[in-house]
C-alpha cells in the first residue's frame, strides 16, 4: 500500500494548477533548445534521423534503455487515449468530473462507475504488438526500464517484468483513508466484494451505484490511480527519473508528453546525453527535441520487434 504522503505531485495541463507549477504550453515554450536539437520552424542543427534502420542502429548501440509509454500504446488494443480529438476520453468526458479527488467526493458513484467501465474495457482487450515488442526487448539490454502512465496492466500481461506504473493501476482499489489496497485478481473475499458491482455499474445512474466501503474504517474504496492534483507514488517516479538520467536511449511511445512530472522524463534523458526516440503518429509536445520521430502507430511500427 502506498501512502499518499510519499507521492510526488502530478501537474496536469488540463486543469487549474497551483501558482508556480507548470502548464503544458508554457513549459515547452520556456525550454531552451539544446545543441543538436531544434525548435519548431527552425532548421535542426544536426540532421534528423528517420526510419527503422536508424532505430535499429540506435537499439544496437544502446546498453541502457528507458521507455515511457502513454495511452497511445494501448490504442491499437482498443482502449481510447485521453487527448485525441473526438476519440479521446477527455473529448467525451470532463476530467474535472471524473479524475480529481474533488469529483470523487462530490459524486463517488459516478466516478466509481466510470472506472468500472474502464476496468471492463481493460479486461476485454488484449496486449498488442507494441506491448509484446517491449516485453521482448527487455532482456536484450544491460538495463531496461519500462515506465508507464497507463493503468491498464497491458504491459504486464504482455510479459514485461519490471513495469513502473507511475499513475497507478485501474485494477486496484484502495480505501480512501489508506487502510487497505486490493487487486481485482487477489484471492480472498475482499476482492470479490470490492469489484462485485463492476459488471452492472451504470454511469448514467450514479445514485444507484454502490461504492464499496472499507471493512476496517468504513470509508469508501476508490480506484488506486493518480488523479489530477494528487501525488505520484514517490518510489516509482524517483526510480523512473533515475533510469531516465542513466539511460543512453529513451523511447517515448504513445504519449502527448503534456502531463508532468512524466513529461519531464525525456527532458532528463536528453539532458544526460541520451538519444530520445518518439514513436507516435502525431507530434507530441516533446517532438521538437526528439532525436528521431517515428510517425507511425506504435503496434504497427514495433510489430517487427515482437517475438
Ligand atoms: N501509437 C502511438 N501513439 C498513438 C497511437 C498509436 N496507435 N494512437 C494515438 N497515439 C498518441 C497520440 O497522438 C497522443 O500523442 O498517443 C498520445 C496519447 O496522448 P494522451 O491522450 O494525452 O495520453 P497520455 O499522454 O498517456 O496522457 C497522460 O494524462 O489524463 C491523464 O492520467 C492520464 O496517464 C494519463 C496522462
Amino acid at each position: 500500500m502506498t501512502r499518499r504522503s510519499r507521492r510526488a505531485p502530478i501537474r496536469p495541463a488540463a486543469l487549474g494548477v497551483r501558482p508556480g507549477t507548470l502548464q503544458a504550453g508554457d513549459t515547452h515554450a520556456a525550454v531552451t533548445p539544446r545543441r543538436g536539437h531544434s525548435t519548431p520552424g527552425t532548421l535542426p542543427l544536426v540532421p534528423r534521423y528517420n526510419g527503422s534502420m536508424d532505430f535499429d542502429g540506435m537499439l544496437n548501440a544502446a546498453n541502457r534503455v528507458c521507455v515511457l509509454t502513454g495511452a497511445g500504446v494501448s490504442a491499437e488494443s482498443g482502449i481510447p487515449t485521453f487527448r485525441d480529438a473526438q476519440t479521446g476520453f477527455w473529448a467525451n468526458f470532463d476530467p474535472t468530473e471524473l479524475a480529481t479527488p474533488e469529483a470523487f467526493r462530490r459524486n463517488p458513484g459516478r466516478v466509481w462507475a466510470w472506472y468500472a467501465m474502464r476496468r471492463r474495457m481493460a479486461g476485454s482487450v488484449e496486449p498488442n504488438a507494441a506491448h509484446r515488442a517491449l516485453a521482448a526487448l527487455e532482456p536484450r539490454f544491460e538495463r531496461f526500464a519500462l515506465v508507464t502512465q497507463n493503468v491498464d496492466s497491458l504491459h504486464s500481461r504482455a510479459g514485461s517484468s519490471n513495469v513502473l506504473e507511475i499513475h497507478g493501476n485501474i485494477l486496484r482499489a484502495r480505501c480512501a483513508s489508506g487502510c487497505v489496497t486490493v487487486h481485482r485478481d487477489d484471492a480472498g473475499p475482499l476482492s470479490g466484494e470490492v469489484f462485485a458491482g463492476d459488471a452492472s455499474a451504470d454511469e448514467s445512474d450514479p445514485d444507484r451505484v454502490a461504492v464499496p466501503r472499507c471493512p476496517q474504517c468504513g470509508d469508501l474504496f476508490r480506484p488506486d490511480v493518480v488523479w489530477f492534483g494528487e501525488m505520484l507514488p514517490a518510489r516509482a517516479i524517483e526510480r523512473a527519473f533515475e533510469h531516465a538520467a542513466a539511460c543512453d536511449l529513451f523511447l517515448l511511445i504513445g504519449t502527448s508528453a503534456e502531463v508532468y512530472p512524466a513529461a519531464g522524463l525525456p527532458e532528463a534523458a536528453l539532458e544526460s546525453g541520451a538519444k530520445v526516440v518518439e514513436i507516435n503518429p502525431k507530434a507530441s509536445a516533446f517532438a521538437p527535441r526528439a532525436t528521431l520521430s517515428i510517425r507511425q502507430p506504435a503496434a504497427e511500427f514495433l510489430a517487427a520487434y515482437a517475438e
